[in-house]
């Protein structure tokens, strides 16, 4: 297959364009490297010893992107490319509407355009909002979301299922992540999150490499067993192997499907920073902190539906996750390099 990747070059995104040359396929990516380093572009030709077509550009802009779909023979695409900090979309949310959902709505119109039908969408478990109950499950109703970027995902989920209701040739897959974390086993390639991070296993793997003096531990009082948050964490390897499948299925199909893209085992914060301890043998300092607005108790997937209709299951561990966030993080302390960092 020949697959368009909007915002390829990022995290998961770069992760999936090296599975994809791996199986065989011919990737093109688009990404205007706002959260991203074409270093990581680079590295998976390496890896693969395979060419990537690459396209400094802005998803918004119809001029960057129609081009690169009139000339590509694209048999689909993923939509990668958002901007994900749920911290910076409460300061800045402005910001984060224009360019989640005017990336999507661009691409849609570039994509009828040229009449390419099949699109892979990045959601997120943020979308079961906060009323749900564990595990959730792909049937259950979109919930409020507490912060702009959950909301960017949910508006634009409903962008798709509105697109796909009147184009009866359009072929939607809205994969939720749980939490991706983790690194291809190669340690070249990994998550490089721009200043302090926000999230849990690149805030470990800073601290264990003496970028960060200590972690905190966002509350120690949740009625869960150890009083710490419980998460689904999913390596981003396995994830990537999810988006092949969806492509698989997104091309021999049409209408709108949803898949959760998780292990379906919760993890709580302290399991987690023992494993991380454990297969790294370098300990963790945290304390307890307070609560983090927003936290969820516990958040995990039924992730019955993707092994049933797409034949997908993670196969990793969270050692196997921990040791290769680990190993990515050892081998390039400061991430690309090439981003701002503190
Ligand atoms: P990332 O920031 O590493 O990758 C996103 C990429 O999109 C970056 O390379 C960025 O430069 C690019 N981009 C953003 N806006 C763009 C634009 N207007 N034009 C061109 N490129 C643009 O993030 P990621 O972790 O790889 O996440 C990928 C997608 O998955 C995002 O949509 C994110 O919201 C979603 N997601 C991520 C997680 C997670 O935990 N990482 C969880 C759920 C959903
Ligand atoms: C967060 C976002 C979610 C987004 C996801 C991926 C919030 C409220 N949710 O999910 O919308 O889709 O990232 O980008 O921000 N933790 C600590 N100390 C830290 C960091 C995290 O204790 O320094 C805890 C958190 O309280 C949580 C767990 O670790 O219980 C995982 O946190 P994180 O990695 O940020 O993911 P989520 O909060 O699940």
């Amino acid at each position: 297959m020949r697959i368009l990747l909007a915002g390829g070059a990022g995290y998961i995104g770069s992760h999936t364009a090296l599975a994809l040359l791996r199986a065989g396929h011919e990737v093109t990516v688009i990404d205007n490297f706002v959260n991203s380093s074409p270093e990581a572009i680079r590295r998976i030709e390496n890896l693969a010893g395979k060419q990537v077509s690459l396209i400094r550009g802005d998803v918004r802009k119809k001029t960057d992107l129609l081009p690169v779909l009139k000339n590509g023979g694209f048999d689909g695409a993923v939509h990668f490319a958002g901007l994900k900090s749920v911290g910076e979309s409460l300061q800045k949310p402005i910001l984060y509407y224009r360019n989640n959902i005017d990336t999507t709505l661009t691409l849609l119109e570039c994509m009828e355009e040229t009449h390419l039908s099949s699109i892979i969408f990045s959601s997120s478990a943020t979308v079961y909002g906060s009323n749900n109950p564990v595990p959730y499950r792909e049937d259950m109703p979109r919930g409020l979301c507490t912060n702009p970027y959950g909301t960017t995902k949910s508006m634009m989920e409903q962008i798709f299922h509105d697109a796909a209701a009147a184009n009866p040739e359009l072929s939607v897959v809205l994969l939720r992540y749980f939490n991706p974390i983790g690194a291809d086993s190669s340690g070249r390639i990994g998550e490089d999150p721009q200043g302090i991070p926000n999230n849990l296993m690149p805030y470990i793997a800073q601290v264990a490499v003496g970028r960060r003096e200590k972690l905190t531990v966002f509350g120690g009082d949740y009625p869960t067993p150890d009083g710490t948050c419980q998460r689904d964490y999913i390596h981003v390897s396995d994830l990537a192997q999810g988006h092949l499948k969806a492509l698989e299925y997104a091309v021999s199909h049409t209408g709108c499907e949803i898949f959760n893209l998780g292990t379906g085992t919760p993890y709580s914060v302290l399991e987690t920073v023992r494993t991380f301890e454990q297969v790294s043998g370098v300990k963790i300092p945290y304390v307890i902190g307070d609560r983090r607005e927003g936290d969820l108790p516990a958040c995990w997937a039924d992730a019955s539906k993707a092994e049933k209709i797409l034949d997908w299951k993670a196969e990793r561990t969270l050692e196997d996750m921990c040791r290769d966030a680990w190993n990515w993080q050892k081998n390039n302390p400061m991430g690309y390099e090439t981003l701002h960092k503190s």
